[in-house]
C-alpha cells in the first residue's frame, strides 16, 4: 500500500516546529468528527481519554479502560487520510512497569489503527517513554495538569506558577525530549512557563491552556463546539455554539412531530398507483 504522501507525521511536526508554522489539534471520538477535522485540514487529532468526561459523562478521566480507547480509536482512524491521529494511554495502562507499557501500546496501535501514543508524566515515566519508542511507536509527551493525577493534585488546577514548580517542569519537558517523544502537550501552565520551554525544546510543544507561544494547540471538541456548557474551562474560546443550535433543532422536532407537519409527502414513503389502486379496492370488498 502506498501511504498518503501528505499525511501528517513526525517529521513534519517538527518540520512545522523548525519554519515558525503552527500546529493545530483537537480531540475527536468518533469517525463524523473525525472525518470534519481531517476536511479542514487540522494536523493532529487525539483520541483522548477526556472521553470520560465528554461522552460518558464521569466527573474525570480515570476509569477510561482500554478497550474503550480502542474502541474509539478504531472509529477515528477509520476516518484517517492526512491527520497525525494519536491515541491516550488511558490511567492504569501504563502506570505499572515498563513491559505492561509497552504492550499496552503495541495493542493499542495494533487494533486501533492509530499512528501514535500519548501517556502523562515526565520524569517517572521517561523509561516508559523510550521503551515504546525503541517498539517502533511513536509518542507524545504530556505534563503541567495530568488529569490522571487529578486526585493527587487535589483538583484541575494551574500547574508551573512558581519557581520551583517552572525548573521541575523544563526539566520533566527535556526529560520527556531525550527520551524520544515526538512532541508534548502542556496542559494548563501559565504562558511565560510555556514559552520558555517550547523556546528549549527542539520537539513541538501543544498548548491547552498554555498561551500562545506554543508551537500548537490543542483543544477538547466538546468543548470548541459548546456542547459542553456544564463546564468550560476559562483557556477555551468556543468557536461555535452547537449546543443552542442542536436544541433549537429538537425543539422544532418535538413540535413538528406534536402538530403533524413531519414527515410530511416529502419525506414519506408511497406505494405505485396500480398497488393502491388494488389496496382500495380490496378494502371496498371488506
Ligand atoms: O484527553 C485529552 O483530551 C487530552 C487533551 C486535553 C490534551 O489529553
Amino acid at each position: 500500500m502506498n501511504p498518503k504522501k501528505n499525511k501528517i507525521n513526525i517529521k513534519t511536526l517538527i518540520k512545522k516546529k523548525r519554519t515558525g508554522e503552527k500546529i493545530s489539534a483537537v480531540t475527536a471520538y468518533d469517525y463524523p468528527t473525525s472525518l470534519l477535522a481531517q476536511k479542514a485540514g487540522i494536523d493532529m487529532i487525539l483520541v483522548g481519554d477526556s472521553l470520560g468526561m465528554v461522552i460518558q459523562g464521569k466527573e474525570n478521566t480515570l476509569s477510561v479502560t482500554l478497550e474503550e480507547m480502542i474502541y474509539h480509536g478504531k472509529m477515528v482512524s477509520k476516518a484517517g487520510t492526512n491527520s497525525f491521529i494519536v491515541i491516550d494511554m488511558p490511567f492504569g495502562s501504563y502506570q505499572t512497569s515498563v513491559t505492561e507499557a509497552v504492550s499496552n501500546a503495541i495493542k493499542l496501535i495494533k487494533e486501533s489503527g492509530v499512528q501514535a501514543v500519548k501517556l502523562e508524566g515526565g520524569n517517572s515515566e521517561a523509561e516508559k517513554i523510550k521503551a515504546i519508542v525503541n517498539a517502533g511507536i511513536p509518542v507524545v509527551g504530556h505534563i503541567g495538569l495530568k488529569p490522571q493525577s487529578v486526585n493527587l493534585i487535589g483538583g484541575f488546577k494551574v500547574q508551573g506558577k512558581s519557581k520551583a514548580g517552572i525548573k521541575k517542569m523544563i526539566d520533566e519537558a527535556i526529560r520527556v525530549q531525550e527520551a524520544g517523544a515526538a512532541c508534548i502537550v502542556l496542559e494548563s501552565v501559565p504562558a511565560e512557563t510555556a514559552q520558555l520551554i517550547s523556546q528549549k525544546l527542539k520537539i513541538p510543544t501543544i498548548g491547552i491552556g498554555a498561551g500562545n507561544q506554543c508551537d500548537g494547540q490543542i483543544l477538547v471538541f466538546h468543548d470548541m463546539m459548546g456542547i459542553n456548557s456544564n463546564y468550560v474551562p476559562s483557556f477555551v474560546k468556543q468557536f461555535a455554539s452547537l449546543e443552542e443550535i442542536i436544541i433549537q433543532a429538537f425543539n422544532q422536532y418535538k413540535e413538528e412531530i406534536k402538530s403533524g407537519e413531519f414527515p410530511s409527502d416529502k419525506e414519506s414513503y408511497r406505494l405505485n398507483k396500480d398497488i393502491e389502486e388494488l389496496l382500495d379496492e380490496s378494502n371496498k370488498k371488506d
